[in-house]
This record gives structure tokens, sequence and C-alpha cells, in this order.
């Protein structure tokens, strides 16, 4: 499949593919500014960028390496790419799997955002993991070498030209960097789930309790600020999060995000089916059937 949309960031969990379904929420010229706190690879970001939804972006996530990747992104493309391309090219002088631990063990020392982005290009799943002591511990994937650096310098240079001048990057956790939204932005959500980050190796660095994402929903329907968030789902027999209450006023929409690639490596043929709120007041556009009969065409409306 071919994209047009710049993703430099190979990240377990991306909603790259969800990204045209979620966006399809959005009216064109209504917000300002679109912030994403969770953002990992930001490809909501990128993919209403590219479609230019909003003027201003602000990229934030609470893993301080990730947040200074996307600053070199915008910043300085020709350093982040050189820098990858030295790592990669590295595994060509040693055994591919005793340099990938060794420029783990590096990362873990000096949180450098140029060996995170090799470590996420090339070890299993493109998947964070950390254990307890908060290292990154994800294994090499034995059958690839990570993206090759012709092909990231495209993407980084791409994603520079799409955000250059127009996005901010933030390093936080939600709440502090949703201090700043307004009636004039736009917030994609994506947390973590329930269940990736607790127990021995975790997804990532810090869960989020519902019971947070509840009163932060509160308080931005007090503040009057519109939001989309992805939420619970379910794959096969396996449902994941709890719905959220409907006292918070928010529409539930389910997305077909696909055929689940766990199940199939298990022989099953399960599909994932994600959630995502949309807020009250975006939800009550009158465009709003128009737009699940579009979502009901290209994947499934449940
Ligand atoms: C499910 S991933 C987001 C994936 C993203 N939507 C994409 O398309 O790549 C969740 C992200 O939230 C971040 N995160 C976890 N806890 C957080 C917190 N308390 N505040 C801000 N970010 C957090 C993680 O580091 C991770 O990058």
């Amino acid at each position: 499949m071919r994209f047009d949309t710049p993703h430099p960031v190979p990240y377990q969990g991306s909603k790259r593919l969800l990204a045209p379904a979620i966006l399809s929420f959005v009216p064109p010229g209504r917000f300002v500014r679109l912030i994403e706190p969770f953002a990992g690879s930001a490809a909501i970001t990128l993919a209403a960028a590219k479609r230019n939804l909003f003027r201003k972006f602000v990229i934030a996530d609470v893993l301080k390496p990730l947040a200074g990747l996307w600053r070199e992104i915008l910043t300085d493309p020709n350093g982040i790419a050189t820098a990858y391309e030295k790592l990669w090219e590295s595994q060509k002088q040693a055994d591919p799997i005793l340099r990938f631990n060794q420029i783990r063990a590096s990362f873990n020392r000096d949180h450098d955002p140029a060996k995170l982005l090799f470590l996420l290009a090339r070890c299993v799943k493109n998947a964070v993991r950390f254990n307890p002591s908060g290292e990154f511990n994800q294994s090499a994937d034995k059958r690839r070498r990570g993206t090759h650096p012709t092909t990231m310098a495209k993407e980084i240079y791409s994603a520079h030209a799409l955000l250059t001048g127009r996005c901010e990057v933030l390093c936080g956790d939600f709440r502090d960097v949703l201090a700043i939204a307004g009636e004039e932005d736009l917030v994609y959500m994506d947390p973590p789930y329930q269940g990736t980050s607790i127990g021995r190796d975790r997804r990532y660095i810090r869960g989020v309790e519902r019971a947070s994402m509840i009163d932060l929903i509160e308080g931005l329907n007090a503040r009057n600020v519109q939001f989309l968030l992805s939420y619970d789902g379910q794959c096969g027999d396996k449902t994941y999060g709890e719905p959220l209450p409907d006292r918070l006023g928010a529409r539930r929409v389910l997305l077909d995000a696909g055929r689940s690639s766990q199940a199939t490596l298990n022989g099953k043929s399960h599909r994932t089916i994600e959630s995502v709120y949309v807020s009250q007041r975006l939800a009550q556009r009158d465009e709003m059937s128009e737009i699940s009969a579009v979502i009901h065409s290209q994947a499934t409306l449940f």
C-alpha cells in the first residue's frame, strides 16, 4: 500500500491507517490548532497537516527522547537523518544484534533521540518496551535491518517540510499540556490503554488511569474544548479498555481497524475494532450523519 503522508517514526499503535476515518470528523476551517498530547509517531498531526485542516499544531508526549526526536525533525532534519544513517551503517561492521544491543545500552545512558529512532526502526514490532527501571528493553528484530537510511531521510525531510514553522513540540504529562487548550483548538487523544503500561515489560513509560481521562474530559467540556479520543476496543472475543460514561456527552463511534496481525500469526482472522469518542459539540453538527455514512462505506461503522 502506498502512503503520501510522511511517517518518519515507526511506532507500534500508530494511527496512520485510521487517520482518514478519524479526521473525517474534523470540519475544515473550523479550528485553528490541533493538539496531540499522546503523539507517539504523530500520525494524526501529519495526516491533518497534509490535508491542511489546521494552521497550527502541537505535538506532545511524556517520553522525553521522543519529544526530542520530533524537535530534531522540525529544526535539524539533516542532522537527525545523518545520525540515523551512521547508526544504521554501523550494523555492517559488527554482528548486527550485538550492535543493536550496544546502541540500546548507550541509549539507556544518554537518551539520544537518534538512537531512539534507530531502536524503533530496528526492534521487534517497532514497539517501545521498558523495564521497571525505565530502560528500553525491546529486542532486535532478527529478520530485518530497519528502515533504509535513504527512505528514512525522505520521510524526515517530508515531515519537516509539512510541519516546519507551524508546529510546536512539548514534552510532559497530557494534563499539563492540555492546560493550553482553548475553544479554537481541537484535541486528538490516543492514550495507552490499560494493561499496556503495567507489569514487567511495559509498552509505555507511563500509563493513564480511566479516572484521569474522565476528569480531563470533564475539564475540557467545562472549557468548551472539542476533542476526538481513541479509547477502548475489541479484537475477537477480547476487549480492551472500558467504555467511557454517557454523562460525558461524547458520541462513541466504532471503527474497523482491520485484521489483527497478532491474531493472523496465531492462525485466527480476528478484526480489531477501535472506538473514537467525538465530543458533544462536534457530534451535534448537521454533517455528522453524513460523515457516519462515509465511514460506513470506507470501513465499518457499528
Ligand atoms: C498509543 S500511543 C500513541 C500513538 C499515536 N497515536 C500514533 O499514531 O503513533 C500513546 C503515547 O502516549 C504517551 N504517553 C503515555 N503516558 C502519557 C502521559 N501521561 N502523558 C503524555 N503522554 C503519555 C506514550 O509515550 C505513547 O507515545
